[in-house]
């Protein structure tokens, strides 16, 4: 535990490894003075070999990350004053030379503004996360300098080529957001959210094995600048160190891992480090044997909850598949039901056809027969007066014989 207090930067240390360093000099918005650079080099010396300090974050106080090298305090204080200078410069290095190859995680909270030197340390930090809000600036060329000490270098291997030349040509500022399109940060999030989320990452660090972490952390820092050949040796003497540190502390950090997903089904490395690895103990060891019960009591626990989840889901998918069922089947009956309708009004149009057709032949049958009746009425008529006339003829014909026969009876 870090007793010692300082002026410039707060030093606060959770019981879990993690320790906040905080810039302190929030009515110059973070600006760093040789003071503040003095400070900062004592406090990161102190903390990477202290034993309660696993990950280290890096903030500012107030509404600035840093407002990067202090104009006054920095440069023109020092001016004309060689030994101060060089003094301010090396105690600067913090920033860059002792960050880059840190021996324990560090993270840069980008809070607020960051400026001009202060992109050496965001950068130079293993992981940044910035809130959306922050506001980026390499404000030299509007003040008469090159982008500060080696952030030409730095912004260069960090950002595309056109990005860094337009960023340190223009000095335009630019968000959080877009720093982390262009890869200066790993992430942002809503200022609000910034704590969480830089607690969340440092947690997860906490979980590692740390000498397998900082192998690794050098490993990506180191090899950037070597060849394939150099890189190929500096790796396999890296992955030896890590045994080595490993088993000064009686541990095998390969072994165990292997062991305990190989073995016993302890763990899914693809999604967690093995039992123990944080503090870098097998998980026979003390505390470890309990970690291990409730690690495999957890994944018992998620395999019955993704169990329960599947069977769920079929059961759903069941129900669903049932009252589809049952839709169609209504839909059938009532497609049947209404085609049968149908087909009984069709039949009973055609029973009304029939019918209309018979009644219509019925009349005209009516018609015809009462027609006929008529014309036999009037025939039946028509042969009276014929047969009246043929018998007025017939007597007309009688009296006119008699009344020959008379005129021949006369006649004789
Ligand atoms: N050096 C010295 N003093 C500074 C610096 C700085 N880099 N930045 C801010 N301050 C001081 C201001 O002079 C002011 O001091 P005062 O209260 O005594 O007047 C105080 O901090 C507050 O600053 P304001 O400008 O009032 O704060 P504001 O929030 O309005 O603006 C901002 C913040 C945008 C960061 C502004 O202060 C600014 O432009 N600062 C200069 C940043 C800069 O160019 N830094 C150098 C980068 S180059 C390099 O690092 C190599």
């Amino acid at each position: 535990m870090l007793k010692k207090s300082y002026k410039c930067v707060k030093v606060e240390q959770q019981k879990d490894g993690i320790t906040w360093v905080t810039f302190n000099r929030p009515e110059k918005r973070n600006a760093m003075s040789p003071a503040f650079h003095i400070e900062m080099m004592d406090v990161l010396t102190r903390l990477e070999t202290d034993p309660d300090t696993k990950v280290v974050i890096l903030t500012g106080a107030g509404t600035a990350y840093s407002a990067g090298q202090d104009l006054k305090e920095y440069f023109r204080e020092t001016d004309g004053k060689p030994e101060k200078k060089a003094q301010a410069g090396a105690a600067s290095r913090w920033r860059s030379d002792k960050l880059w190859m840190y021996s324990k995680p560090t993270i840069a909270m980008v809070n607020g503004f960051c400026i001009g030197g202060a992109f050496t340390h965001c950068i130079c930090s293993d992981f940044a996360i910035a809130a959306n809000e922050a506001v980026f600036c390499l404000s030299e060329v509007n003040w008469g300098i090159l982008p500060g000490g080696m952030v030409s270098k730095f912004v260069s291997d960090t950002m595309s080529p056109r990005d860094a030349m337009f960023y340190a040509c223009t000095g335009r500022t630019f968000d959080g957001k877009k720093a982390a399109q262009m890869g200066m940060v790993n992430l942002s999030v809503p200022l609000k959210q910034l704590r969480k989320e830089t607690l969340k990452l440092a947690k997860e660090l906490l979980e590692k094995n740390q000498n397998v972490l900082r192998g690794t952390k050098h490993a990506i820092r180191a090899t950037q600048n070597m060849d394939w050949n150099a890189a190929a040796d500096y790796l396999a003497a890296k992955q030896a160190e890590i045994k080595m540190r490993d088993a000064s502390r009686g541990h095998d950090s390969y072994a165990e891992g292997i062991r305990q997903f190989i073995d016993e089904k302890k763990y899914k490395p693809v999604f967690s480090p093995y039992i123990g690895a944080g503090e870098g103990k097998s998980d026979e060891e003390d505390g470890a044997k309990k970690k291990a019960a409730a690690a495999r009591a957890t994944i018992k626990t998620t395999r019955a909850k993704k169990a329960a989840k599947k069977t769920a889901k079929k059961t759903a998918a069941k129900k669903t598949a049932k009252k589809a069922a049952k839709k169609a089947a209504k839909k059938t009956v009532a497609k049947k039901s209404a085609a049968k309708k149908t087909a009984k009004k069709a039949v009973r149009k055609t029973a009304a056809k029939k019918v209309a057709k018979k009644t219509v032949a019925k009349k005209s049958a009516a018609k015809k027969t009462a027609k006929k009746a008529v014309r036999k009425t009037v025939a039946k008529k028509g042969a009276k007066k014929g047969a009246k006339k043929t018998a007025k003829k017939t007597a007309k014909k009688t009296v006119a014989r008699k009344k020959v026969a008379k005129k021949a009876v006369r006649r004789r």
